[in-house]
């Protein structure tokens, strides 16, 4: 099959496609024909060596697709040939054909494309794990969403207005914040030309937000803690602005009785994966079903335009998904 490969680690011109082992279903797994792929960090991350991917993983980019069943395994039950699905994969989705367990795949909604659907599963999964699962964000709290318009911050400030957060907070570039308010953020944050704590305390009456959502990491740590209200969770999945901070004082943490909770998704066992998409596709699929939540997309690149997606999300330019479309 054709696939997308790396050269050499380094930068987006080591990307180019070329010629890789169709897989072969295990049992318990589907062979897809991939329609639709998406870009994510993690791919750029893996791109430059600097993110192997866990063992047993294919070793090409690619943590989510959607397609047509073409082949099952011998234990498959649950799919035939010729159904169309999406799911969240621990590598390969960058390839004419994918597998992936019959348990990890999910049905593409009637009225969606598979372009539509492949936009759907790292960062819906992520921001559903890390608001419901992780943070236990209740009805009537409010939140903070660092990097709104992300593609991760897209789908949390949907989940966050259906879990019933009383207020959504987010940070965004300018250019960036009707697209979040569009989607259902109460107030969007310029942290460029604003100091986001001093924002996130006048819009919470000096009390701070219950749960935090970021990405950023060190610069954000100490504001992020002093933008908690008393019992506050703060949700740390990337640290896209650095990973060490220096003389902090942990009394922060409990005086306030805080809880910093960091995961990542990909190194999450099978079983931890398979409950979590049974979870989500509970809540979310009437959901996407009836209109209350989308895929967010910025872009659409055809495949053989993968080093360009890659030089769009480096650039910071989305606002949502970028979808590769085979
Ligand atoms: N832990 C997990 O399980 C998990 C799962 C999925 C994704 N992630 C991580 O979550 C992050 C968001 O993923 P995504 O796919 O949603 O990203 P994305 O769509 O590429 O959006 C990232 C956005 O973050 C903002 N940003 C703010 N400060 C930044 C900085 N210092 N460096 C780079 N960007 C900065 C930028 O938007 P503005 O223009 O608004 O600043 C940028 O467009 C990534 O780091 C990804 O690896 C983690």
């Amino acid at each position: 099959m054709e696939a997308i490969l790396i050269t050499s680690p380094g930068g987006a011109e080591q990307l180019h496609i070329g010629i890789w082992e169709t897989p072969v279903p295990q049992p318990h797994e589907i062979l897809v024909k991939v329609a639709a792929t998406a870009v994510n960090r993690a791919d750029i991350l893996q791109r430059e060596g600097k993110y192997p991917p866990p063992q047993g993983a294919s070793p090409i980019l690619g943590l989510e697709m959607s397609g047509e069943v073409v082949a099952t395994g011998s234990a498959v039950r649950k799919w035939k040939q010729g159904d169309l699905v999406f799911g969240l994969l621990p590598g390969g989705g960058y390839a004419e054909f994918a597998v992936i367990h019959e348990d990890m795949a999910l049905p593409v909604p009637e009225h969606f494309s598979l372009t539509e659907a492949a936009a759907i599963p790292e960062v819906f999964l992520t921001a559903y794990q890390a608001l419901q699962w992780l943070a236990h964000l209740q009805s009537g709290e409010q939140v903070l969403i660092h990097a709104g318009a992300s593609g991760v911050g897209t789908a949390a400030i949907q989940l966050a207005r259906q879990l019933e957060a009383s207020q959504i907070i987010v940070t965004a570039s300018a250019s960036k914040h009707q697209i979040c308010l569009d989607l259902g953020a109460d107030q969007a944050i310029d942290y460029k030309s604003v100091d986001f704590q001093e924002a996130v305390l006048q819009h919470t009456d000096g009390q701070g937000v219950d749960v935090i959502l970021d990405f950023i990491a060190a610069p954000y740590f100490v504001k992020n803690i002093q933008s908690l209200r008393r019992d506050g969770r703060l949700v740390l999945l990337a640290s896209l602005g650095g990973g060490k901070i220096k003389d902090f004082d942990l009394r922060l943490l409990l005086q306030k009785r805080l809880q910093v909770i960091g995961s990542t998704l990909r190194a999450r066992a099978l079983d931890y994966q398979i409950q979590l998409t049974r979870d989500f596709s509970q809540f979310a699929m009437p959901l996407f079903s009836n209109g209350r939540l989308k895929p967010v997309i910025d872009r659409i690149f055809a495949w053989h335009e993968v080093r360009e997606a890659h030089r769009y999300m480096e650039s910071n330019q989305n606002a949502g998904k970028i979808v590769l479309a085979l």
